[in-house]
Parts: structure tokens; C-alpha cells; sequence
């Protein structure tokens, strides 16, 4: 893939927020893992989790937990990215609470990518109640939700996006 293509690559993922009932297939699955799997994270000590949520009552339970995101029970596959900052809690201390965060959020975006380039879709969705959200999965202690990931085949054209450009985004100083 050369830079103009991987740009345009860029260009076309959009969040999809409405999907066909086709469920993944495990091999697509795999190879987003595989991507999680490679992504940079603090100190090479990847201090994340990824749940994987299928079960449709827990789906369901979740949509009040993602401020009625309805998504999040459409989606036949939820892959949910959380901080583990024990891993990396010795090594340095209060800053593994800041990274664990960062190390999930660089996770999901591998995720959303390799999503995409499978040919399917997916939205991040942040806009949760975290405790809501931790109790539904029963998350060990320490550990925190970043972000619900739904992947599914898409159902909707995106409407045309905006940005704010590079000139506005940019501040030499
Ligand atoms: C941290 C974060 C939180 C987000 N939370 C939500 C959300 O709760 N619900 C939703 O529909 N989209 C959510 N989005 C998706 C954004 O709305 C979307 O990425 C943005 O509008 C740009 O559109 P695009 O992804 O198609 O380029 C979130 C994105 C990020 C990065």
C-alpha cells in the first residue's frame, strides 16, 4: 500500500451506526484481535483487555448502560476495550493510570481500522455510564471501560463529513 492509498484507505472509514444481521465470522474476528494485538501501548506492556460480548441479553442490558445507543444491541458483535493498569502499575506508578487509558484508546483504533479494511463496520461509542457498564461485565477492580466497540456489515450510507482541516488542527510554534 502506497501513502496516497493508505490515505484513501483513511478516507472511507466512517462510523456506521446501522447494521445487517450477518453475524462476524470468527476468522474476521481473529485478524482484529491479531491488530489489538500489535498495537503500541506503554512500555510494550499492553495494559488493556478486550470483552467480547455476543449474548443478546447482555447486548440489551447495555443499552441503557450507553445512553439508549440502540446500536449496541443491533450490532451482532461488541468487542468492549478497558484499562488494566496493574500491568504496568509498578513500573510507573500513578502515570499507568493515564496510559492504561491511552494503551485502550490506541487498541479500539487499531480495532476500528482492521475493522474496516475487513469490510465491515463499526462505531466507537463513548458516550456510556461507566459504572452501569463496568457492573454489567463484572469487571475485576481496577479496570475501567474506555469504549464499546459494535462491528457489524454495514446498513446505512454516512453522510458527508467535515473536518476541521490540518491548518486549524496545526500550530507551529
Ligand atoms: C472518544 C469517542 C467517543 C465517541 N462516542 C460516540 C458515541 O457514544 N456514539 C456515537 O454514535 N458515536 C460516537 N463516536 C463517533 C464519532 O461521533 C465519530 O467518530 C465522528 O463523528 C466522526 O465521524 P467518522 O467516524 O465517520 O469519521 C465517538 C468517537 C470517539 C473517538
Amino acid at each position: 500500500m502506497n501513502e496516497k492509498s493508505f490515505l484513501e484507505f483513511l478516507k472511507t472509514r466512517r462510523s456506521i451506526r446501522a447494521f445487517k444481521e450477518k453475524g462476524i465470522e470468527e476468522s474476521k474476528l481473529n485478524l482484529i484481535l491479531e491488530a489489538c494485538n500489535l498495537a503500541p501501548s506503554s512500555g510494550g506492556l499492553q495494559t488493556f483487555e478486550i470483552y467480547q460480548i455476543k449474548n443478546k441479553e447482555m447486548r440489551e442490558k447495555l443499552v441503557p448502560a450507553a445512553k439508549d445507543q440502540t446500536i449496541v444491541v443491533q450490532a451482532p458483535l461488541l468487542l468492549v476495550f478497558c484499562t488494566n493498569p496493574s500491568r504496568s502499575v509498578e513500573r510507573f506508578g500513578e502515570r499507568s493510570q493515564f496510559f492504561s487509558v491511552q494503551d485502550a484508546t490506541i487498541a479500539t483504533a487499531y480495532a476500528q481500522l482492521t475493522v474496516h479494511a475487513l469490510g465491515l463496520s463499526a462505531v466507537w461509542i463513548g458516550a456510556f455510564d461507566e459504572k452501569k457498564v463496568s457492573d454489567i461485565l463484572k469487571l475485576p477492580q481496577g479496570q475501567r471501560p474506555v469504549s464499546i466497540l459494535p462491528i457489524g456489515y454495514e446498513n446505512e450510507t454516512p453522510k458527508e463529513k467535515t473536518t476541521r482541516g490540518t491548518r486549524e488542527l496545526l500550530h507551529v510554534i
